[in-house]
């Protein structure tokens, strides 16, 4: 018996996360697609009471509702593996919302397989990077399953989108929408739009939540010491921790300070740059910390070519394109590549900055014996003459046999961004 006939609805998987978005949707799917909504929420670390998200899905009118906590999942295959790799968007996003698109729509093809759903459903617009995140995963986990995008599809006002609420008596908070649109996992908080589409002007204290205004953080700097295993954090001041602990903490005590605000005027996929401001204190914290660690502990030419994977690895996530063999191959060179970057770093906190203020090692190929100036040196300083010779004889034999041709030798022409010379220099 088709389900048609026996009256039975298909079923569709919503990301649901308790806005006026995807609660509208759950209506809107209802009455657009005739289909029965499974709102699924997760726990990534959001600062959210999921069940009672999943009492109002089922108050709005989904069949079923699932929430469940996807923390440890988040830091162990998503957070902690970007932060070995040194994946950092354009250099500056720590790139928490593009980590948790990947695991929501995985979680959500599995509860759609789970309670035999045709379709999976999210709240993206269509002019962002998340859409592209999440129908990437569906369509590369599930091929099979319709993907639904109500707000894409829609097109709605947001005046239009109140009547519908309205109509359909669902609740809209109480308290005002903000004035951004925000997006938070334990990896960071993302804020754009509103006043900050502007990118003259200076956030207002509004866009912040998590970090201190610097000129407001505490006078006095506080030492914190995080210790990594294999490129892994596991510790703080001594403290073994796990990664929901730690992140916590580092988030709670790097935020007191200022630390982790981020002004990113970003190329996204869909061709559009845009303002968006981050606060990620306990993840600025660990990727400069973590760095520091690899510049002790990794040889120079491992630390210039992971350069490369840190890049491409940033920019797999950003695109969407996390469940690919390229990431796979990128995080296997990680793995190897952060064997030895076992130990500790200690960071000063203070009014917005983070500074590096020690490091040590079992591993460190900082070696002291090397180093040093004073007693104990075992560095060979006589064969620093020959090194020399032969490392420069490549430019010292185009200077005398092309640069300095016709010329007394001291009058070499340099390319300067400064127009060419000026006469009385003559
Ligand atoms: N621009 C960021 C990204 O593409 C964050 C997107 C979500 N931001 C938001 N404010 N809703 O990953």
């Amino acid at each position: 018996m088709s389900s048609e006939t026996s009256g039975a609805r298909e079923k569709v998987v919503l990301a649901y996360s308790g806005g006026l978005d995807t609660s509208v949707a759950v209506k809107w799917i209802n009455e657009t697609y005739n289909m029965d909504v499974i709102a699924y929420t997760c726990d990534l670390g959001q600062g959210q009471d999921i069940e009672a998200i999943r009492q109002k899905a089922l108050r709005t009118g989904a069949i079923d509702a699932i929430a469940e906590d996807a923390r440890n999942l988040f830091i162990d295959y998503f957070a902690y593996p970007s932060l070995a790799a040194g994946a950092l968007y354009e250099g500056k996003y720590p790139l928490a919302t593009a980590l948790g698109r990947p695991l929501i729509a995985q979680l959500m093809v599995r509860v759609a397989r789970e309670h035999g759903a045709s379709a999976v459903a999210h709240g993206c617009t269509g002019k962002g990077n998340d859409q592209v995140r999440f129908d990437v995963t569906f369509q590369t986990l599930a091929s099979d399953l319709k993907i639904i995008a109500p707000v894409r599809e829609w097109k709605w006002t947001r005046t239009q989108e109140l009547e519908f609420a309205a109509k359909h008596g669902i609740e809209v908070e109480a308290t005002k929408k903000s004035i951004f649109s925000t997006d938070q996992n334990l990896w960071g908080r993302s804020i754009e739009a509103g006043i900050l589409e502007d990118p003259w002007v200076e956030p207002p204290p509004e866009t912040f939540q998590w970090t201190t205004d610097p000129r407001q953080a505490p006078d006095e700097p506080e030492e914190v010491e995080i210790g990594f295993e294999a490129g892994k954090p596991v510790s703080i001041d001594g403290r073994t921790l796990d990664g929901i602990e730690l992140i916590d903490e580092l988030n709670r005590r790097a935020g007191r300070h200022g630390v982790g605000r981020i002004d990113h005027i970003e190329n996204r996929l869909v061709g559009i740059k845009s303002r968006e401001i981050y606060e990620a204190p306990a993840a600025v914290l660990l990727h400069e910390a973590h760095r520091e660690l690899e510049f002790l502990t990794l040889s120079k030419e491992s630390l210039r070519f992971k350069t490369l994977v840190s890049q491409a690895y940033a920019d797999l996530i950003y695109n969407g394109l996390w469940f690919s063999q390229l990431h796979q191959d990128l995080m296997a060179f990680t793995v190897s590549n952060q064997q030895y970057v076992t130990g500790t770093v200690r960071m000063k906190l203070f009014k917005g900055h983070t500074m590096v203020v020690g490091r040590k090692s079992e591993n460190s190929l900082y070696r002291h014996e090397l180093a040093t100036y004073e007693e104990g040196d075992q560095y060979d300083a006589t064969a620093a003459l020959g090194f020399i010779k032969i490392h420069g004889l490549g430019q010292t034999t185009q200077a005398k046999y092309q640069l300095l041709q016709g010329t007394a030798g001291h009058r070499l022409e340099l390319p300067s961004i400064i127009p060419p010379s000026r006469p009385e220099q003559e």
